[in-house]
């Protein structure tokens, strides 16, 4: 998995300006996340720091970023060398590091579909248990894994395409390819499909409770710039979905 981001990292630093990210995920991310004024966050899986510098600049007061991928660490670390705003970062597996502190938040967006057997997302739900003070909330984006195939085209005209060599099933590789509309440029990498009871069975297993699914939703001012019609398929076939649950 390292050397995927390993060699995508600098390409993958347009994720976030991709319409559908910036109008939709991301609104819906930060929705779900609330008020994090003051608090202690764990970004596991941070990539090249996009959400974790966000989620600082909000006023967290302590922000821990890991990343298996020391390319995208790279770049997140030159960021916080150019403008620093004292977040840590470590480069590490998220299914081995273990405990690192009690924090007040553990957030994870696109780790979990990366997980492609029970065993693997049970340890990766282990750690974040492990890192959440108790009464704490982990939140989460993730490949939608309710979505059929039949309807993968549908989120295609945003730039994201998913395909499957076969019929879903536990562990098969989804092969994602992000466009980039600014230069038709493209990349791809696989997640692998779990069924969503699998995901239910894993966060319950190692003690999470009011575990939730969340549909994501526009933001006002893509609706504004975009119109709803544009946005229809984005709501009807979402491309990902929130997970939010409690220690
Ligand atoms: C799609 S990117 C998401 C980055 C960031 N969370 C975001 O939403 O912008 C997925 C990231 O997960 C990292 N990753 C994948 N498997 C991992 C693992 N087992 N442990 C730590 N990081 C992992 C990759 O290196 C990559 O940076």
């Amino acid at each position: 998995m390292a050397e995927v981001y390993d060699n995508i990292a600098e390409q993958f630093k347009k994720f976030h300006s991709m319409l559908l990210i910036q109008y939709v995920i991301t609104y819906t991310y930060f929705h779900l996340l609330g008020d994090v004024t003051e608090k202690s966050i764990l970004d596991l899986a941070c990539g090249e720091e996009f959400y974790t510098r966000l989620l600082k600049q909000n006023g967290a007061a302590r922000l821990v970023g890991v990343d298996i991928s020391l390319e995208m660490i790279k770049l997140a670390r030159q960021e916080e060398e150019k403008e620093p705003k004292g977040i840590e970062y470590i480069i590490a597996d998220v299914a081995e590091i273990g405990f690192i502190d009690n924090f007040d938040l553990v957030v994870a967006s696109f780790v979990l579909n990366y997980a492609s057997t029970k065993e693997q997302l049970l340890k990766m739900c282990q750690t974040i248990y492990a890192n959440l003070k108790p009464g704490s909330r982990f939140v989460t984006l993730n490949n939608n894994l309710e979505l059929l195939p039949d309807f993968y085209h549908k989120n295609e005209k945003y730039g994201f395409a998913k395909s499957c060599a076969s019929s879903l099933q536990e562990g098969i590789p989804l092969t994602i390819t992000l466009i980039f509309s600014s230069d038709s440029e493209k990349v791809s990498f696989d997640n692998y499909y779990l069924s969503k009871a699998t995901y239910e069975w894993a966060l319950r297993s190692v003690g999470f409770k009011d575990i939730r699914w969340h549909h994501p939703v526009v933001s006002p001012e893509g609706v504004q710039k975009y119109g709803e019609d544009f946005w229809q398929d984005a709501i009807d076939y979402p491309f990902a979905l929130g997970i939010t649950c409690l220690k």
